[in-house]
């Protein structure tokens, strides 16, 4: 695997943004929950970015992007909904289609824990992942995150909560 960077999005990745999300918006609507339409352009993800970077700054969201070496955008991950009197938070991820099976994501929750830990003190990181999402559940189990819910009655789309206590 070629090295990547993981660095805290920055207002200026806009472009690159769209980019990555546009390229692989089928293979994620595939996994995870459909982005709605207007985020597809540079006015929506400018104001995606926008509200992150203001979520980051109270202290709520650590949003981070993954770059090859080339400072291609392949991948985010995200501490969300801080709570920094609860000491929790819940981890996110998207790894590009290309970029998959190289171990990226295992890579993006390990950061995502170091940053937890000893950025934001905190104790507890949850996860949701859709039952058929095998390749999360499995990168999560390797990070140590262990399954806590049963899943949801028929009907519905399942999904496991995992935690890691930290
Ligand atoms: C899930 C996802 C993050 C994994 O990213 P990744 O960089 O490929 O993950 P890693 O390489 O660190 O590990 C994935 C592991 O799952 C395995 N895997 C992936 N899909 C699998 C499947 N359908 N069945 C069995 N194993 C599978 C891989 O082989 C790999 O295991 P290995 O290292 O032992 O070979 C990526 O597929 C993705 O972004 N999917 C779309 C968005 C998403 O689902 N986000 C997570 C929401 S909870």
């Amino acid at each position: 695997m070629e090295p990547v960077t993981i660095r805290t999005l920055q207002s200026t990745d806009a472009e690159a943004l769209l980019t990555f999300e546009l390229a692989n918006r089928e293979w994620f609507e595939r996994h995870i929950d459909a982005r709605d339409a207007a985020f597809y352009s540079m006015q929506g993800v400018t104001g995606h970015i926008t509200a992150y970077l203001s979520d980051y700054a109270a202290g709520l969201w650590h949003p981070f992007v993954i770059e090859d070496a080339g400072g291609k955008i392949v991948g985010r991950a995200n501490l969300k909904d801080i709570d920094t009197s609860g000491r929790s938070a819940e981890v996110g991820y998207r790894i590009a289609q290309s970029a998959c099976g190289q171990g990226l994501a295992t890579q993006a929750v390990k950061h995502l824990i170091r940053e937890a830990q000893l950025r934001w003190n905190l104790k507890q990181l949850v996860a949701h992942v859709y039952a058929e999402n095998i390749g999360s559940a499995k990168v999560l189990k390797r990070c140590g995150f262990l399954i806590e819910q049963a899943p949801c009655q028929e009907g519905t789309d399942q999904e496991h909560r995992f935690s890691l206590s930290i």
